[in-house]
């Protein structure tokens, strides 16, 4: 009789993400005249923009030639589009990082997921608290968090590091020493950022330690702040002890496209194995590349012209965060993030649980929000809203939430 993998039947119901959109679902059809806006996950509705669009079409029309034709391509990526990372997100910025230190992938979702592959199964992971899901739930399903505690919504093995109001979102290093650091800066879900001191202080507590830090910037486009550091290789010392995760999807819309990278720099060694050449042997066994098509479009965002069409998206959706900041914040929520992060991190009123908030927004206003605690206990009495939807529909959404409170 087959045994199946015993940590997948201690995973907690279902993914959030799924939950939430099952109670939209079940509100949709039991009121199907009601109009809904999703300020819930956070997925992008502007469209490719047309530099991507015209690199794609000339891809797809190269695939119909037999000149042009690519069947398998690199597992790590076509060179094109490694070079153009290497130059345009690190060695414009001033940071060392090579093509060959660059994983392209079809999700920071994936990479976050499958990186737990390489590492031992004793490892203790910390995680922030409120933390994306996907950290926790992936090591959960490799046996690395021990036993759920429904009744403190945690996992025996995990390390939670308590991001809230009184620490600025901000996570501290643990008392105990811990292996693998999970950092996501700008923030899901609180919004907040990380200054270059604070990320000095992990990378100097992960050298010092003997720790990995699994550094997720998908968000990294919407920092505004000229101060802020936009990858963790600006930080001295990082080479030795961080990856990091970037995607297009939040970037450039690739939501739907699928595209993304991972860095390992060369340097990154632990128990006398280079992780670069790990992940390489884990991405070609496992992974077949992603499309010729998908990569080139990737690359058109590297032209000058890509670059202006998609910080004109960016400026959009940071526009969004500012309504319903400002939306709320009037209406007398107290508001966090939204400034460098397209999430904005709001306190229930008068402490009102996460999903009763939820459910009553969902209810009386027909806005889909994400409950705070379902990214963690700490998240217990917040919601989070997305900042990628529609610009008249997010200002519909402000005032709809405005009218109820
Ligand atoms: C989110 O809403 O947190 C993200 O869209 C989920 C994701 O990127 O997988």
């Amino acid at each position: 009789m087959v045994k199946v993998n015993q940590n997948y039947l201690k995973l907690p119901g279902s993914y959030l993400f799924s939950e939430v959109a099952r109670r939209i679902a079940a509100h949709s059809a039991a009121h199907p005249e009601a109009k809904i806006i999703k300020l819930s996950i956070g997925d992008v509705t502007r469209p490719l923009v047309p530099a991507v669009v015209e690199a794609m079409h000339k891809a797809v029309d190269e695939q119909g030639t037999y000149a042009g034709f690519h069947g398998y391509g690199p597992e790590q990526g076509y060179p094109f589009l490694r070079e153009a990372i290497a130059q345009f997100d690190y060695q414009k910025r001033g940071v060392d990082i090579q093509p060959q230190e660059i994983f392209i992938s079809d999700g920071a979702k994936s990479d976050c997921g499958n990186i737990g592959d390489i590492f031992d199964v004793d490892n203790v992971v910390a995680v922030c608290d409120p933390v994306y899901p996907v950290y926790v739930d992936t090591n959960a399903m490799a046996g690395r968090a021990g036993d759920f505690m429904p009744e403190l919504g945690r996992w025996s093995r995990l390390v939670y590091m308590p991001c809230v109001e009184s620490n600025g979102f901000m996570p501290e290093p643990p008392k105990e020493k811990v292996d693998i650091i999970y950092l996501c800066f700008p923030n899901n879900p609180t919004g907040s950022m990380a200054t270059r001191e604070q990320l000095k202080m992990w990378v100097d507590y992960a050298n010092k330690n003997g720790s990995i830090i699994l550094y997720d910037s998908a968000y990294e486009a919407f920092i505004s702040d000229p101060d802020i550091p936009h990858t963790i290789f600006e930080i001295e010392g990082a080479r030795t002890c961080a990856i990091e995760f970037r995607s297009f999807s939040k970037t450039a819309g690739f939501t739907g496209t699928r595209c993304a990278y991972t860095v390992v720099p060369m340097e990154l060694e632990r128990d006398g194995a280079k992780l670069n050449t790990m992940w390489n042997r884990r991405q070609t066994t496992k992974f077949n590349g992603v499309p010729y098509i998908v990569q080139r479009g990737a690359e058109a965002v590297y032209t000058p012209e890509g670059r202006r069409q998609i910080m004109e998206s960016i400026a959009y959706y940071q526009n969004n965060a500012k309504v319903i900041r400002e939306g709320l914040t009037a209406a007398g929520l107290e508001c966090f993030g939204g400034v460098n992060a397209p999430y904005i991190w709001i306190k229930t009123p008068n402490g009102m649980p996460s999903w009763d908030f939820f459910d009553l927004v969902l209810a009386k206003a027909n806005v889909a929000t994400t409950p705070g605690v379902g990214f963690g206990p700490s998240g217990e009495g917040f919601a989070r809203l997305t900042a990628f939807g529609d610009a008249e529909a997010t200002k519909e959404a402000v005032e709809r939430v405005k009218a109820i409170l």
